[in-house]
């Protein structure tokens, strides 16, 4: 079994619906470690480049307004990288099916997700299907510095005339 990082995000609804501590106590019942974590308002931006392999799928424009936070009160995720052993296969597990209504009601997405009735799945929670995704994803929400284990190769950068926010 391969050491493996996978990325999660608890959506904008598993925010609004005070979820975030019951999903990750479910999620800790694989025993993989938090290597990440943030909270993040998500931009078009980042939300179209997630998403950019669904890109002609009839529901794109919807997924984007609802990983954005635009269904909700709360325009934010938190994105968080597990790390361990089989990661990729243990988080999908306890995820549950993508359809909140074919997933497993003792999974994640079957006590929390449900179909709006426009027909977008409100699943709650994001996790990578795939080592090629995961890595992609990861690479996509975090900086190396921000992963407490790397297991993708890193490189230092020379930057000029960097400015950065600082506290005053
Ligand atoms: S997966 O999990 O990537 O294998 O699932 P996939 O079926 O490829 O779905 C990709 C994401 O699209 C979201 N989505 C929908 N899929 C199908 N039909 C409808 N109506 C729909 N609405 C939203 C689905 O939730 C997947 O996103 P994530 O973030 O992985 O849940």
């Amino acid at each position: 079994m391969a050491i493996e990082q996978t990325l999660v995000l608890i959506k904008p609804d598993g925010l609004t619906k005070s979820l975030t501590g019951n999903i990750l106590s479910r999620l800790s019942e694989t025993r993989l470690e938090i290597a990440a974590a943030r909270i993040v308002a998500v931009t078009r931006e980042l939300a179209e480049e997630h998403y950019a392999q669904l890109k002609d799928e009839p529901f794109f424009d919807e997924l984007i307004n609802y990983i954005m936070g635009e269904l909700h009160e709360r325009r934010r995720v938190m994105a968080l990288v597990y790390h361990g052993e089989d990661a990729i296969k243990k988080v999908r597990e306890i995820c549950g099916d993508t359809n909140p209504e074919e997933a497993d009601p003792r999974s994640i997405r079957g006590a929390y997700g449900r179909i709006t009735t426009s027909g977008i799945y409100e699943n709650a929670i994001h996790a990578s299907a795939n080592p090629e995704d995961a890595e992609r994803e990861i690479k996509l929400w975090f900086r190396p510095k921000e992963v407490v284990y790397r297991i993708y190769p890193v490189q230092e950068i020379e930057l000029e005339e960097v400015k950065r926010l600082d506290w005053a």
